[in-house]
């Protein structure tokens, strides 16, 4: 096994990664052209793990890299794949670190990654859906390919729990990215959970929605194609310069920025409230995240964890709030639970907005800036409606989501 993991982040050699024989354990040595480059205590990488000569805890720095990981089953299968325990997240980086979320790319040889033209093998619609069918949780060991890895074709990794394929679209044609390419969108799946079927579906239509209301730029489509039903999501971790040109945006999630381990996502299991959340960012960056705190808990997303909210780290250092993505309507299902608590509620039929105005306040927010936040996201919301095609998700779903936009309209 290499010994060292090279980090590289916008074309600089960031960091040296490193760790014990079993993997579990990471260190981590940033570089002099990092630290020229961007400065001690700089937060490029990630608000949990500021540039610095001195050494970071190993469980943070392990924290960090684990989060680059699926969970479940894409987990065990990538594992299988090269041998290892699913505890080695160092083991596991090193073969699929190339595509990940954000935009680190880890190599064991201390090579950049080639400059654009990336490659990519095209794929007609047939085949993108026959190739997203691969990446279903309840496909037989033999043909499954989770996020587009198999035992032999390796390098892309994506945090998260559902069945995914990692694709790119150049110009309205579809590619299969090749070696560790950068992908421009994510292919989900239906669902396999016989508890959730219709989540893929629903997704769909909630992005569609959030789209619509400016509060996610990710771009989601569902596909009907010889019988399967699959999605595709643009990244917001993507820029597309043009065919098999892509540059990669760097982001990190809710988890990762709080030092977190990602089987620690809920709050309830000791992950970060949104608080925590809430102060890393700058005070326009807390309304922005009112407004998606806000249009989450109208929908009745019981699935809204630390996972699910990112931070997206610019070249220059700036840091956003990343749009909405991963939300749908969780209440036509027996589950009734916030995954983060608001103004200390936990769950939904007693959250109101009142309570999301006093969540923003604890923020700091400005009591009147936050009351207008609430009202004008539930309202907005109440104005489209009507013009989504709720069809194409579970009606019972979206029945309960245009009741909870009377609730909440009738209470601003
Ligand atoms: N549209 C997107 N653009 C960029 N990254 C995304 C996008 N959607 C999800 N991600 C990243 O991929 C991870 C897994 O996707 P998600 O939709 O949350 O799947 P799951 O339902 O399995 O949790 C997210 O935690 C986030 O890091
Ligand atoms: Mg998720």
């Amino acid at each position: 096994m290499a010994k060292t993991l090279h980090a590289w982040l916008y074309g600089t050699h960031l960091a040296e990664i490193s760790s014990n024989s079993e993997g579990t354990r990471l260190g981590l040595n940033f570089t002099d052209e990092a630290l020229t480059r961007w400065g001690t205590g700089s937060t490029i990488l990630s608000m949990s793990l500021p540039l610095s000569r001195r050494h970071h805890p190993q469980a943070r720095v392990t924290a960090f890299f684990q989060g680059l990981l699926p969970e479940g089953q894409q987990l065990t299968a990538m594992a299988q794949y090269v041998d290892v325990a699913e505890s080695n997240t160092f083991a596991l980086l090193a073969e699929f670190g190339k595509d990940v979320a954000g935009a680190l790319y880890l190599t064991t040889d201390n090579e950049p990654e080639a400059v654009p033209p990336h490659q990519y093998r095209p794929l007609s619609l047939e085949e993108l859906a026959r190739e997203v069918e691969t990446s279903r949780l309840d496909q037989g060991m033999d043909a499954f390919e989770p996020l587009g890895n198999t035992p032999t074709l390796r390098g892309r990794s994506l945090g998260g729990y559902q069945g995914k394929r990692l694709v790119a679209q150049f110009d309205g044609s579809w590619f299969d990215p090749v070696g560790g390419s950068p992908s421009t969108h994510i292919a989900k799946p239906q669902s396999v959970n016989v508890n959730h079927p219709d989540l893929t579906e629903n997704e769909a239509v909630t992005m569609q929605f959030a789209q619509r209301l400016g509060i996610t730029t990710t771009e989601s489509e569902l596909h009907h194609v010889e019988g399967t039903v699959f999605m595709t999501q643009s990244r917001f971790d993507r820029v597309i310069d043009g065919p098999h040109r892509v540059r990669r945006i760097h982001q990190e999630d809710g988890c990762q920025a709080t030092g977190t381990v990602p089987g620690r996502k809920y709050e309830a299991s000791g992950g970060p409230s949104l608080q925590s959340i809430a102060r890393l960012l700058a005070p326009a960056e807390r309304e922005t995240f009112l407004g998606q705190l806000t249009f989450k808990a109208v929908i009745g997303d019981t699935d809204a964890h630390a996972k699910n909210t990112s931070f997206v780290h610019r070249e220059d250092g700036r840091v956003t709030l990343a749009p909405l993505y991963d939300c749908q309507p969780g209440l036509h299902y027996v589950a009734n639970s916030l995954a983060q608590r608001i103004n200390g509620v936990s769950t939904f039929p007693v959250l109101s907005a009142a309570d999301l105005v006093a969540e923003g306040a604890q923020w700091g927010i400005d009591i009147e800036a936050a009351s207008r936040i609430v009202r004008q996201t539930v309202v907005g919301m109440a104005v489209e409606f009507p013009a989504l095609d709720v069809r194409q998700g579970n009606l019972a779903a979206f029945e309960v989501v245009e009741r909870r936009i009377a609730q909440f309209v009738a209470n601003v």
